[in-house]
């Protein structure tokens, strides 16, 4: 798909990065998560689904040691969160002690990371640290300290690169904003 503008049901999406801009972003990102973590060796935790294709992209540029880690949350139907966030795949291995980084393909509430931070409160990591490809700062409804961010965007829905409408168009190599 090539065009910038694609019809997804009755709505309208348009082109908000392409291959290109998103390539730019990543570099600049890997830059300032390589500068945080030289010399270190960490535990990547990659947010499924969405975060998959933002993870894999990322990883490739990183210096640094690094171990990958899947989790898995679900809170949204459709175009907006259903605020019930489900934990279908945990953490197995031992993060105790160890520097995580947690990649995200888009924060809008906080409310799944807020969920998720809490979590790790009860293991005793030597760092923790968030890091998301996009962010809608208008939509958040917590206080959430994101260490790196992609870019800022505003409060309307995407789809591509990883992330989905209803599961579907999450191949898209460029990213598309509802108009
Ligand atoms: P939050 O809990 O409201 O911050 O939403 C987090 C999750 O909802 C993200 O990890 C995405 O999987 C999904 N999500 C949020 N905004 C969008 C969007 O605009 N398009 C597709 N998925 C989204
Ligand atoms: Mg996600």
């Amino acid at each position: 798909m090539g065009s910038d503008i694609i019809r997804v049901e009755n709505m309208e999406f348009k082109i908000l990065l392409s291959e290109a801009a998103i390539e730019d972003i990543l570099k600049k990102l890997a830059d300032r998560i390589n500068k945080a973590y030289a010399g270190k060796t960490v535990d990547i935790v990659i947010v499924l689904k969405g975060g998959y294709v933002f993870g894999a992209d990322l990883c490739k540029l990183l210096t640094f040691e690094h171990r990958i880690h899947f989790v898995k949350f679900t809170s949204y139907e459709g175009l907006k969160s259903t605020n019930v966030i489900r934990n279908d795949v945990q953490l197995t291995e031992d993060i105790e002690n160890k520097h995580v980084l947690i990649l995200e393909d888009i924060i809008d509430t906080g409310q799944t990371m807020d969920h998720f931070l809490k979590q790790l409160e009860t293991e005793n990591v030597a760092s923790k640290a968030l890091c998301t490809f996009l962010l809608k700062p208008e939509s958040l409804t917590v206080d959430l300290d994101v260490e790196f961010v992609g870019c800022e965007i505003d409060d309307a829905f995407v789809i591509g690169y990883g992330m989905d409408y209803n599961e579907l168009y999450r191949s898209l190599s460029s990213i598309y904003q509802k108009i």
